[in-house]
């Protein structure tokens, strides 16, 4: 795949979602807040609600309003507070409230304008409120725009683990703007990486060849190769999640680095570590585990570890207990959806381009924990 290929996509593009009567189109593009062919063909209604945070809101909230109310007699706007540590009951609870006291009903729309933080509560919201409210997912982190908002898994967090509240919701639309990646910060950005880097070793060689060869352009956020990347990391999700909506099955590649990855953020305290930077590590611990099970060789570990590392993330695993860490990331990791029976389960790339998720005995987890962590 080269860049060149990129530069026939068109202002916007499109990728399309197939489940059924919940399929939905995933607009991609730049200025797509403000244009109004982004948002016709909505369910109609009365009212819309678009969530937001204290930090996106002031960015974009307007120009998404001023796009809406030629759709919707009432458009509100709700700010959250930033951040993963409230993706909670507390949280969720402030978009029941907005709803209640605006008194909308069971047609209203709600609009996710933001990150994954952002998207994962307002379609938990939009799953619950009145029994299920349509919502369409706005991202506005890179990370949302390839992952978070395309496939319907929302959630809030448990003290006790990482998105284990939550429903399987589908949007009636994705819209990702590409202009609001101008405004993300650096960090933002090389988190958002990590979730593309993910789609190359367990789906596509040819993408994690591309994505190595156009790192620089898109941590400089060259317009084609974000474009490019967000419309063929969007694609391999809506194939995957095409073929598997609830996670019975194959859906499960899509965790890969996530088991670790948890354990990360939930031991150093939502908020400590992004979402993507835990991802980036767990995906080397993932990784190295495949190999020391004889998947994939050691020049693939070490290449894969090269292109996180190289997009910006963190390659050491932390610490998080002094007395017994491998102990810690353990206990932390029962908690993981994948847990069958106490057992644990973990994505493992099962030869360049292919994931699969097995058991591993917790002897040799131990073993990767301790080679991966500072
Ligand atoms: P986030 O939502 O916290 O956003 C990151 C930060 O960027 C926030 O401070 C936000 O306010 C800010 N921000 C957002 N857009 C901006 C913009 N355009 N300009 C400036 N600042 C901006 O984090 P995230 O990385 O987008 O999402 C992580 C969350 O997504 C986690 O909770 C994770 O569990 C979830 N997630 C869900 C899925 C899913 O399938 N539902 C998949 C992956 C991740
Ligand atoms: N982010 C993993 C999934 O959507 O299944």
């Amino acid at each position: 795949m080269e860049l060149s290929k990129a530069s026939a996509i068109s202002s916007a593009t499109q990728v399309g979602i197939a489940l059924g009567d919940r399929s939905y189109p995933i607009l991609i593009g730049p200025s797509l807040l403000q244009s109004s062919s982004s948002w016709q063909g909505l369910p109609k209604a009365t009212q819309a609600l678009i969530v937001s945070n204290t930090t996106v809101a002031p960015l974009y909230a307007d120009a998404l309003k001023s796009a809406l109310q030629s759709l919707y007699a009432q458009v509100h706007v709700l700010a959250l507070p930033d951040g993963e540590q409230y993706k909670t009951w507390e949280t969720l609870n402030l978009i029941f409230d907005a709803l209640l006291s605006h008194q909308c009903d069971r047609k209203t729309v709600l609009f996710a304008l933001g990150g994954g933080v952002v998207g994962d509560m307002t379609g938990f919201a939009a799953a619950s409120y009145m029994r299920g409210v349509p919502f369409v997912q706005v991202p506005t982190t890179l990370l949302a725009q390839v992952d978070s908002s395309v496939g319907g898994k929302t959630a809030i967090n448990h003290p006790l683990g990482k998105n284990m509240v939550g429903a399987f919701y589908q949007p009636h639309r994705v819209v990702c703007d590409l202009s609001t990646l101008k405004t993300l910060p650096e960090r933002e950005l090389s988190a958002g990486l990590a979730e593309i880097i993910k789609y190359g070793p367990i789906a596509d060689m040819d993408f994690l060849a591309w994505i190595e060869a156009n790192l620089s352009a898109l941590l400089q956020r060259d317009p084609l190769a974000l474009s490019f990347a967000v419309k063929r990391s969007c694609e391999i999700k809506a194939h995957v999640v095409g073929q598997d909506e609830r996670e019975s099955g194959v859906r499960a590649i899509l965790n890969f680095g996530h088991t670790f990855g948890h354990a990360i953020e939930a031991g150093m305290g939502y908020g400590a570590w992004l979402h993507g930077e835990a991802v980036g590590c767990g995906m080397v611990m993932a990784c190295e585990l495949s190999h020391r099970l004889g998947l994939v060789d050691a020049a693939f570990v070490k290449g894969l570890k090269q292109v996180i590392q190289t997009a910006g993330l963190p390659v050491v695993s932390p610490i998080l207990s002094k007395e017994d860490n491998a102990g810690r990331y353990l206990e932390l990791m029962q908690v993981d959806k994948k847990t069958e029976g106490g057992e644990l389960r973990f994505v493992l790339i099962d030869g360049p381009g292919r994931a699969a998720v097995r058991s591993v005995d917790t002897t040799l987890v131990r073993q990767v924990v301790d080679a991966c962590c500072a």
